[in-house]
């Protein structure tokens, strides 16, 4: 099945997400310190690809790591179909390998311009469906959902409709997860601090390594 984990795991499991910024990554070194899981940048829009993908997401693989590839959605600048396409054209696809996590989606606030990209928050929920349709139906799964509470409330209109089916990344600075979009009743992955022990961005799985193993198998 492609549904989010169980909830109230009482086991986390470490992990990190990196981009072009972090560069070559020594992977051998993360998974030393106890990284289990990475996601790694692949996309943005429908023009970027990370110059450093495949030494990430090989190198995180061939290190023992259960790995990931992510888009950074600018919905500006075309359809959902065509970024979902790009994506997964140059690194987000998936393989039932076991060590292969659901294509994400990093949805989130416009770094170059207005928060909610200029979108109505209906536009910006069929924005977000027909991206995750589009990676559903080219690898068949449902692409993990990367967010904050504050951005999906104010974009979307705290839309509920995605928690049934796509597991939630949920970014959020702080000792606590703190309070959930609208449809999810806990986390997948939280993103909890911006620097640490990894490399790049600091996680943790909700759950424990072989609920990973399981999540990445589908
Ligand atoms: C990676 O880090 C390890 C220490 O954990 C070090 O021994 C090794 O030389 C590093 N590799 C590279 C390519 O820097
Ligand atoms: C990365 O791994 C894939 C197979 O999983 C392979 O096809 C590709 O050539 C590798 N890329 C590099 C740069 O090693």
């Amino acid at each position: 099945g492609t549904a989010p984990l169980a909830s109230l795991a009482v086991t986390q499991t470490p992990g990190m997400d990196v981009a072009s910024y972090q560069g070559n990554v020594n992977w051998s070194s993360a998974a030393a310190n106890g990284a289990q899981f990475a996601y790694v940048k692949a996309t943005e829009g429908t023009t970027y690809t990370n110059p450093y993908f495949a030494q990430q997401y090989n190198g995180s693989y061939n290190a023992g790591l259960i790995r990931g590839a992510y888009h950074f959605a600018l919905p500006d600048v075309s359809s959902g179909a065509t970024q979902a396409n790009w994506f997964v054209n140059h690194g987000g696809g998936w393989s039932a390998d076991g060590q292969t996590l659901p294509p994400a989606l990093d949805i989130e606030y416009n770094p170059y311009g207005a928060t909610c990209y200029g979108l109505s928050q209906s536009a910006m929920v069929s924005w977000i469906r027909d991206f995750s349709n589009t990676v559903l139906s080219r690898t068949g799964r449902y692409p993990t959902i990367y967010t904050t509470t504050n951005w999906w409330s104010q974009c979307t209109g705290n839309y509920g409709g995605f928690g049934a089916t796509n597991p939630l990344w949920i970014a959020r600075y702080s000792s606590t997860v703190g309070t959930l979009p609208n449809g999810w009743s806990y986390q997948t992955i939280w993103q909890y601090s911006d620097s640490g022990t990894f490399p790049g961005d600091q996680n943790l799985f909700n759950g424990a390594a072989d609920r990973l193993r399981a999540l990445a198998l589908g």
